[in-house]
């Protein structure tokens, strides 16, 4: 008997085709951010242009002249609220095109906030999405081991655009609030990379010292920020927290300890080891600032784009660092309740956990987990002030 034509399988296609859907959308989204971003599309548009000034245009850099194409390319980004569309007057069918506003501070080269340039954190995307591409080589672990010294050199370098973009900004404003921090006259950023963090806390009170501790090679970095944005004020301290101490650091008229640490994405600065080293460096009543990435604090409805930031963390190894499976985690790591618990163990008094993702405080909910306003690698990032109260 020929088979039934009308029969159907028991669970419609409707979820397997939503996926492929989802991933293709992404993925032309991503072809075409990159495409613009390579042609330098929102500098050319900085000054409005015709259609036909970018057909022009388009022929010049080598394509094949094709206006249906460039038109709905253009329409794309129009979408994407990266380029403006407009008429410039009622009886004109003239269309410009112009960079917006947002594109204009980020995506072009000439703003000092653009993140297109060699470091750009946006770009990490692009070398994210080459092991995805080579799976089978990222799997087979062709990728090369990165070394620490140059890692954390270009991830400053990388992190400057987006910390005075936002977040720099977000962390003093809400660290102004604390009177022990605006008081605070010795301060020690601790892997302070481009020091910016020191440096706008040493603002805070004029009277206040501050040093940026970090790798030997990283500091030669940090001396250019503080020349930029710093002041006598604010110096380096060379040093390694895994193979020095942090007391080392002090200087003889200081003998006391540090009124402020503060300390932001630092491998490391989770661990009991490099804690209790902190810990020896401060005074007493001074306060502790750790802004700390917590995944296992997202909420569970963001645990499908976890998973493929901690794939993304585990396709690449570290020479000597020794990292978890989750990502932002290294060996011997405490995660966020082991920290908050070994914290008050260890004599500090929690001043407050803040959710960095939501800008509020979750000292007082029943809960701490996050629920992320942008996802991103940095997801589930804290800041947690404590207070040094057991000498
Ligand atoms: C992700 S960056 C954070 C930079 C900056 N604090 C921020 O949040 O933008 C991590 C920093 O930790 C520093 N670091 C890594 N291992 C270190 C160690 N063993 N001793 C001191 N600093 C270290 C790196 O050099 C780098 O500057």
């Amino acid at each position: 008997m020929s088979k039934n034509v009308m029969e159907c399988p028991k669970l419609g296609p409707e979820h397997i085709e939503n996926l492929f859907e989802d991933a293709y959308l992404g993925l032309r989204k991503f072809y075409l951010m990159e495409f613009s971003l390579k042609y330098n599309m929102y500098e050319l548009l900085e000054e409005p242009k015709t259609f036909e000034q970018l057909k022009i245009w388009f022929e010049e850099k080598g394509f094949k002249s094709n206006d249906n194409l460039l038109l709905n390319v253009l329409d794309a980004l129009v979408q994407f609220g990266l380029v403006n569309k407009y008429n410039r007057s009622h009886n004109s069918a003239e269309t410009y095109y112009e960079t917006s506003e947002v594109a204009n501070i980020y995506l072009n080269p000439k703003s000092e906030f653009s993140g297109i340039d060699s470091v750009s954190p946006l770009l990490t995307y692009k070398g994210r999405a080459k092991k995805w591409i080579n799976l089978e080589d990222t799997f087979m672990g062709k990728e090369p081991k990165l070394k620490e010294n140059s890692f954390f050199s270009e991830a400053v370098r990388r992190m400057v655009t987006d910390c005075r973009s936002r977040k720099l900004k977000a962390t003093i404003d809400y660290l102004s609030q604390f009177e022990e921090v605006k008081n605070a006259k010795s301060i020690l950023d601790v892997a302070g990379g481009h020091g910016l963090y020191g440096i706008a806390l040493s603002y805070l009170n004029e009277d206040s010292k501050c040093k940026i501790f970090d790798l030997p090679k990283v500091c030669e970095e940090t001396e250019k920020y503080i020349a930029e944005y710093g002041s006598d004020r604010v110096t380096t301290a060379p040093g390694d927290y895994y193979k020095g101490t942090i007391v080392e650091t002090l200087d003889s008229d200081n003998p006391e300890g540090y009124d402020l640490v503060f300390t932001s994405h630092s491998p490391g600065c989770k661990s009991i080891e490099v804690i209790d080293k902190i810990y020896d460096a401060m005074a007493p009543n001074g306060v502790f600032v750790n802004k700390q990435i917590f995944s296992e604090g997202i909420g569970d409805k963001y645990q499908l784009r976890q998973s493929f930031e901690n794939i993304d963390w585990n396709m690449f190894s570290f020479s000597a660092l020794g990292k978890e499976g989750a990502s932002n985690t290294f060996k011997n790591d405490l995660t966020l309740d082991g920290y908050l618990s070994y914290m008050k163990e260890k004599g500090f008094e929690l001043l407050d956990i803040y959710s960095f993702d939501e800008r509020k405080s979750v000292k007082n909910e029943v809960s701490y987990k996050c629920n992320p306003k942008l996802m991103n690698n940095q997801m589930g990032s804290y800041i947690i002030v404590a207070k040094k109260v057991k000498a």
